[in-house]
């Protein structure tokens, strides 16, 4: 069992924004009495505050920051330390109008809102450097910094003449100075688009070129690469000022301009905003899509715990309609973090802002400002419960089946035109073949299609469409030595660039390796269905499906309507000590349900605990501790498979247990 410990205990705190009560200092000692209270232990600051800390360029006003420094220690409260980057001084945007976004349209924005600034602009490289050195070096050695926080979010693209140079530069590296080479793969005779200049090439655009797929996969690529080049700008000073305080910043979902597989590479520990719309009649699904999006989190650094950076104590206020979650919600959604590998429970923010654009933001301590409140309470008593999980802290999860869902291939599935190009739904797709496992309290690591496999029983690789160099490879040497490989329909179609492997479908030897060639593929309008008999039941088949030929693998299921009527559409391949099976078709509602617990029961995969429950219950181990957490809206019972001691209330547990929504057991 692999442990990392960042801390010895569960981080339970979340964004300060004091510098909004600068005139009422009075509040900053009233956080204090409510953050004890409270039970927070950890508070991250300065996220948003350089206009304050940089009134006028080259003018620094930190002592309404020490002061904060200071107080959060005498408290025994940590602090995260960001960096400002996220959003800049208007003193700035006004004298270097460079560090301003150009939008897609070509027009540069104006100051305002955040997260906008240029990923090229050396002026804001520099001025981030100059103002993180500064940061760096005035609290090097205080007592109370215990982890940086990058920026906030990164996100978005910016197409101004700096960034189309550094997009053509980028250009020359991946293609090897060779613009024969980048005519080739992007397959520019076609349409007659041969460039013979690299000046030729400008940033995708809906009044410009959005027809060349392997063009906009070099841009995602780019503009993602953009974003740790500018990361590791920020870091530089840190890195050298401060060489032990460890460095993260926090992700969104599975925000697609960014690739999370390959920054997380870059940072100390992966963190991310887990904002889940609750209560809005689909919980145990929003609970699935959630874990799965936990468990992409952990998987990025092998298993290694993340924090869960952000997260609403309440509502929301950017959603259309912003419901309140129930009593409870929010707390076991906080316990769902922690069971899949979280080592921390981490809101925005902790008081609610008096103006600005967040006001109605959930927030720990609300306008009436004290701790009377429902919400005030939960945390609270959220807060001392995770003082009682220390021992999961550091720990990993041991995953003995794993689903594909690979950045790179979320935009090539995104790019192609053709077959059905309305339903492509690619984490959707990777997602269903991940609830099996989930709902039988299986860990599931999710992982890049250029993962180590071999530590895995089963690995399932949905929609594979785009193969990096060398999957083709992998796969064949997985399967080989002895595991169990799941692909779906259109795998192994593309290359890195988008383009077609020639000789059939699959690529290259995976022909040999799932023993079966697909001719066609089929797409089917919404409401147009074919079905497929598999183990003596029929399936919808929906959306999209693959007209296969075995070539020596076993057909388990075939086609039922069409011209296809007979043909496979699922197969399984014994290749090497191993098998590789293809599910040719899609399908929405049970068939990898019925699929995986026959996959389970063949390669022998037990869950992780023996612990019993009625549906809507999930189960998670983490360590030696095992979750049991009610996502359903009805009280459900749960048999528990032996003596367990119940870390919560100290007292042991077995036999039936009935827990309420939102109920929750931590047991060990
Ligand atoms: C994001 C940001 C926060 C805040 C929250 C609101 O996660 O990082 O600053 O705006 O959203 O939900
Ligand atoms: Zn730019």
């Amino acid at each position: 069992m692999m442990e990392k410990k960042f801390f010895d205990h569960i981080i339970h705190g979340g964004d300060y924004n004091p510098d909004q009560w600068i005139k009422t200092p009075e509040i900053w000692d009233e956080d204090m009495r409510l953050m004890k209270l409270a039970h927070v232990n950890s508070a991250t600051i300065n996220i948003f505050s350089w206009s304050l800390i940089e009134p006028e360029e080259g003018v620094y006003n930190f002592e309404w920051l020490d002061t904060i420094m200071d107080k959060l220690h005498a408290n025994g409260i940590s602090v995260i330390l960001a960096t400002p980057s996220g959003a800049r001084p208007p003193w700035l945007a006004q004298k270097y109008p460079e560090v301003l976004r150009v939008e897609e349209s070509g027009i540069r924005n104006e100051f305002g809102v955040r997260h906008n600034h240029c990923l090229t602009s050396p002026v804001y490289r520099e001025k981030v450097r100059n103002i993180n050195r500064i940061i760096a070096e005035r609290y090097k050695n205080h007592p109370a910094l215990r982890m940086w926080h990058i920026s906030n979010e990164y996100c978005g693209e910016c197409h101004c003449e700096l960034c189309q140079e550094a997009f053509r530069g980028w250009l020359k590296e991946y293609y090897h100075n060779d613009l024969e080479e980048l005519n080739d793969k992007w397959w520019n005779g076609f349409w007659s688009h041969r460039v013979n200049d690299w000046s030729q090439i400008n940033s995708p655009k809906f009044r410009g070129e959005n027809h060349v797929s392997a063009m906009k996969l070099c841009w995602n690529r780019f503009v993602s690469d953009s974003h740790i080049s500018f990361y590791e700008n920020e870091i530089a000073p840190l890195r050298e000022i401060t060489p032990d305080i460890p460095i993260t910043t926090n992700f969104m979902k599975l925000y697609d301009g960014i690739d999370y597989q390959k920054f997380a590479k870059h940072l100390d520990l992966v963190s991310w905003d887990n904002y889940p719309a609750w209560d809005k009649g689909r919980n145990v699904d929003e609970a699935t899509d959630t874990a799965f999006v936990h468990d992409a989190f952990r998987s990025m650094k092998d298993g290694q715990p993340f924090f869960m950076m952000e997260s609403t104590p309440s509502l929301v206020n950017w959603h259309d309609v912003n419901k309140l979650p129930k009593p409870g919600m929010q707390e076991l959604s906080a316990i769902q973090s922690v069971a899949h590998g979280a080592d921390s429970v981490q809101y925005f923010q902790w008081r609610k802002s008096k103006g600005g654009h967040e006001k109605y933001h959930g927030a720990v301590v609300d306008h009436c400002g004290h701790e009377n409140t429902r919400v005030f309470r939960d945390v609270a008593r959220l807060g001392a419960n995770l003082e009682k999980l220390n021992t999961v802290v550091g720990k990993y999860t041991d995953a003995k089946v794993a689903v594909v869902y690979d950045w790179e291939n979320s935009w090539a599935v995104k790019h192609f035109c053709g077959f059905n190009n309305v339903n492509r739904n690619y984490a959707a797709e990777c997602i269903k073949w991940y609830e099996p496992f989930y709902k039988k309290g299986i860990a599931v690591d999710v992982i890049p299609m250029d993962a180590d496999y071999s530590k895995y029983d089963l690995v399932i690789a949905p929609f594979l469409y785009m193969l990096k160099d060398g999957t083709e490879e992998r796969i064949e040497a997985y399967v080989a030595n002895g595991g169990n490989f799941v692909a779906t329909y259109l795998t192994g179609f593309a290359d890195k660039d988008d383009m077609c492997f020639l000789g059939g479908f699959p690529a290259g030897k995976l022909k040999k390796v799932f023993g079966v060639w697909c001719e066609e593929t089929d797409s089917l309008p919404e409401g147009m269905k074919n079905s497929a008999s598999f183990g003596g039941k029929d399936y919808d088949v929906v959306h999209i499906c693959d007209i296969i030929h075995s070539t020596g693998a076993q057909v388990l299921g075939t086609y039922k309507q069409d011209f296809y009527a007979g043909m496979p559409a699922v197969t399984e391949n014994s290749y090497g000590s191993g098998k590789a099976y293809y599910v040719a078709f899609r399908n929405d509602d049970s068939f990898a349900k019925d699929f995986c617990a026959q996959l389970v029961e063949k390669i022998g995969i037990e869950p992780d605990c023996g612990i019993q429950a009625q549906s809507g219950v999930m189960m998670r181990k983490r360590g030696g501790t095992v979750f049991v957490m009610n996502f359903s809206d009805a009280d459900a019972e749960v048999v528990l498979d032996k003596e367990y001691k119940n870390i919560l209330t100290g007292e042991t547990a077995q036999g039936k247990v009935i827990l309420p929504p939102c109920g929750y057991l931590v047991l060990e």
